[in-house]
């Protein structure tokens, strides 16, 4: 039995479409490069004759984009790249436009989760989007007769082009993906910025407490780490941060914030926030040395970093204290507040929004561009994690600073020359 669509999923679509079209029109309002590509898609229909296939955070600035997919030509099919982050209204007004199929749905269960992303591969895409590899791994391993038709495809994180180039290392990528993550237009904001100010926000609105004056332990000073650091220093919060990687943590030091082992940070953090796309980053010798009433979140990809099966099997007691918020009570007494399920908390806390609209705006002017690439230029790309061609990356940032109305200078001929060349000296 084929998959049911949000629309067929919900009791009444037609006021969830009402809500997550209000939704996604505030968000396009606040998004200039969106706005300048879909008049430019619109137009020349570049995506004519394809069919793009999206695991993505299904909220309203995704829908911008799958919007002017669509516009473009494509037929979209769209599902959640995670169980807690999809807007079940947004999916659903999704689901209305013409040329886009949504299956997603929050809190669906491991099974729901993966049989919504066959549900998308079965509408045969030759295009896809992905945000943390789930959609291209399941193509890969259930779905190999189809890899022919795809021409390729576009990864959103951090996380997602790990195991995308982990997959190349060993052979096993067989078409080509654009490492969107990596481009500065993307990473220098989305992971620095959005991820900082997103997940303080989402954590504040999810407990109601301060940071001023408390200690905010963030595990890993990568991209996400720096912003989440940043935004919690600016709220006046003293920030000890954990890494693995020698230069990092030094960054971190020189930086001026406190860098210590988590075992010893484990016994001064207020609130800890996980940032490295790794496992086990807090786990049970962390939680014996932990405060009573601390708060952990994490806002990498996935919901590994903190060990909530081994809390689980410490606590005697586990109950919901707030909305998306935990409470572990271990057997001293002591409590450990746990939320959104570990899952990143931007995008999955029920408050949560995900990133600042102006921010995705960015990340996503990156991703259709890239489609339009890929799909423009196929036959110039292997199998293979690619870089996102550098002039790709510009065309997103001047289109940006056009709208914000800031003018840069121009290189003159003598200082291209000058900087083109070794001749020059003292
Ligand atoms: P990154 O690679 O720049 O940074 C990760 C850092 O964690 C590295 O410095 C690494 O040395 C460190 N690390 C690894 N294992 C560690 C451990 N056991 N203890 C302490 N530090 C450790 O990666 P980036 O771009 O910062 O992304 C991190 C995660 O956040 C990824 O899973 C990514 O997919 C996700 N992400 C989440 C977003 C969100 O909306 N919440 C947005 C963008 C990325």
């Amino acid at each position: 039995m084929s998959h049911p669509t949000i629309t067929e999923q919900l009791s009444d679509p037609e006021s969830a479409r009402e809500s997550g079209r209000k939704k996604i029109e505030w968000a396009r309002q606040h998004m200039p490069i969106m706005t300048a590509v879909a008049e430019e898609f619109g137009t020349e229909t570049p995506l004519e004759g394809e069919v793009v296939a999206m695991a993505m955070h299904v909220e309203a600035k995704t829908a911008v984009l799958t919007e002017v997919l669509a516009e473009a030509g494509a037929e979209v099919a769209i599902t959640g790249c995670n169980p807690l982050s999809t807007h079940d209204d947004v999916s659903a007004a999704l689901d209305a436009v013409d040329g886009v199929t949504s299956y997603a749905k929050r809190e669906v269960d491991d099974e729901e989760y993966y049989a919504a992303i066959e549900a998308t591969i079965d509408h045969a895409p030759t295009v896809t989007v992905d945000d943390g590899g789930d959609l291209v791994m399941a193509i890969h391993e259930n779905y190999p007769e189809l890899i022919d038709s795809i021409v390729g495809g576009c990864e959103e994180t951090t996380t997602g082009v790990h195991r995308l180039r982990a997959m190349d290392d060993d052979g096993e990528l067989h078409y080509p993906m654009f490492a969107v993550n990596d481009t500065p237009m993307k990473r220098l904001f989305d992971n620095v910025h959005g991820t900082g100010e997103a997940s303080l926000s989402n954590i504040a609105m999810t407990t109601n407490l301060s940071f001023a004056g408390k200690n905010v332990v963030v595990a890993g000073y990568g991209y996400c780490g720096k912003g989440v650091a940043m935004k919690a220093s600016g709220q006046n919060a003293h920030v000890i941060v954990t890494e693995v990687e020698p230069r990092r943590a030094l960054e971190a030091h020189m930086e001026g914030y406190e860098v210590a082992s988590m075992a010893e940070a484990a016994e001064k953090g207020d609130i800890f926030v996980t940032t490295t796309g790794n496992r086990d980053v807090i786990v049970e010798e962390h939680f014996e040395a932990m405060q009573d009433g601390v708060v952990l979140a994490n806002a990498g990809h996935f919901n590994v970093e903190i060990d909530l099966d081994g809390l689980d099997e410490m606590a005697v007691g586990r109950r919901e204290v707030r909305d998306g918020v935990e409470e572990f009570e271990l057997p001293d007494g002591r409590r450990i507040n746990v939320l959104a399920d570990g899952r990143l908390v931007n995008l999955a806390s029920p408050v949560a929004m995900g990133h600042p609209v102006e921010v995705m705006d960015q990340s996503f002017g990156v991703q259709a561009v890239c489609v339009r690439e890929m799909v423009e230029n196929s036959d110039a790309y292997d199998a293979g994690v690619h870089e996102v061609p550098d002039d790709l990356d510009r065309e997103v940032a001047e289109i940006k600073l056009e709208a914000e109305g800031i003018e840069i200078d121009e290189l003159t001929a003598e200082q291209t020359e000058y900087m083109d060349s070794w001749q020059h000296g003292t």
